[in-house]
């Protein structure tokens, strides 16, 4: 099939192209290869990629709506797997606008895209952010979700609302895919994975928000494909089921996550562990829109997939460090 997998030089995206490389599939990709982080390390993923049979990439940003326009109406993409979005809870508290023009206008233009052009199915990320403070765990897709305590969770729950608005009115298929906390091999710098390995090889000091006391629902990245890659696969019910049977809702969502919290200083451990490196730790206040705690109830993923995430967390953060050490020659 065609797909165009957006946020393709990022992190998930670049995983999510290569394998559906793997699987066949003629993918285009497109990124605006912004600075938020590295681009050094979104290029190179994106020469990674470039060598996957199938694979083509477009420089593009998600939030130019002529641009956007002409795509989809050139390539006739039959499935969309929408990753492009200003990610980062923090950085939203500074950086309002960046999130308003990506994650909100960016996902209009991807919306309209699929609409007008009839799309089979448009996957679309959304975060266990939408959970913002609730305190029953585990998180699951039919709790309320009225309380997001960052913008980035507040455009992450706008989303899921437009999107079912869209198939609510249109018909379009989408299924949006709440990530929780993924991590491994090609993962993100501004992330606490990714931060904490470097500081601990570097021998600087890590920052340990809270006393230590919050926990997150840390997901392997190939848990995560695997789980998109088959929710791809199946196009909400009734879709494409005659007029009269499509009454039931052509949207859904579904949280991607292990499943299995871990406190945040027991996971340093096991980056210690992996390392053979002790961690200085420097203990700081709580973050304002960080929450306590994640959690996914996966069982909606697993009963319509038959999968579960379930690479433990000890195996996933070794081959993190190795591809640390590896890329990064330390
Ligand atoms: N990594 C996680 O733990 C996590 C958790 C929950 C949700 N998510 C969501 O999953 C998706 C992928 O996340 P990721 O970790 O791969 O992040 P990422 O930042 O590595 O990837 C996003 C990519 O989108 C691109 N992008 C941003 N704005 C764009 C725009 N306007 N036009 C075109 N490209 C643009 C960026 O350059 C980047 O390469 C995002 O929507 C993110 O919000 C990620």
């Amino acid at each position: 099939m065609k797909f165009l997998v957006t946020g393709a030089a990022g992190f998930i995206g670049f995983h999510t192209a290569m394998r559906l490389c793997r699987l066949g599939h003629e993918v285009l990709g497109i990124d605006n290869l912004n600075d938020y982080y590295s681009v050094d390390l979104k290029l190179a993923r994106l020469a990674r990629l470039q060598d996957a049979p199938g694979f083509s990439f477009r420089k593009l940003d998600i939030a130019d709506r002529d641009a956007m326009r002409a795509l989809f109406d050139e390539q006739r993409f039959e499935r969309v797997i929408h990753l492009a979005a200003q990610a980062g809870v923090r950085y939203s508290l500074d950086n309002p606008h960046v999130y308003a023009d990506s994650n909100l206008s960016g996902f209009v233009n991807v919306l309209e895209g699929c609409r007008q052009t009839n799309v089979g199915h448009l996957a679309y990320a959304s975060s266990s952010s939408v959970y913002g403070t609730n305190a029953k765990v585990p998180f699951a897709v039919e709790d309320a979700v009225d309380n997001p305590i960052s913008l980035y969770a507040a455009t992450k729950r706008a989303n899921e609302l437009m999107a079912h608005t869209y198939a609510h009115l249109y018909r379009l298929p989408t299924t949006g895919l709440r990530f929780f906390t993924v991590y491994g091999p090609w993962g993100r710098p501004d992330m606490a994975p990714f931060k904490f390995t470097k500081a601990i090889l570097e021998g600087q000091p890590i920052d340990i928000y809270n006393g230590g006391e919050m926990s997150r629902d840390f997901t392997y990245i190939d848990d995560v494909v695997e789980g998109i890659v088959r929710i791809q696969d199946c196009p909400p019910p009734y879709a494409n089921e005659p007029e009269e049977l499509r009454r039931g809702a052509t949207d859904r969502l579904f949280n991607i996550g292990l499943g299995s919290p871990v406190r945040l200083l027991d996971f340093v451990a096991c980056i210690e562990s992996a390392t053979g490196v002790e961690a200085i730790k420097q203990m700081k206040p709580m973050q304002p829109g960080d929450v306590l705690q994640t959690w996914a109830d996966v069982g909606a993923l697993a009963s319509r997939t038959g999968f579960r995430p379930a690479t433990p967390l000890h195996e996933g953060v070794a081959r993190f460090v190795d591809w640390y050490r590896t890329f990064y020659g330390v």
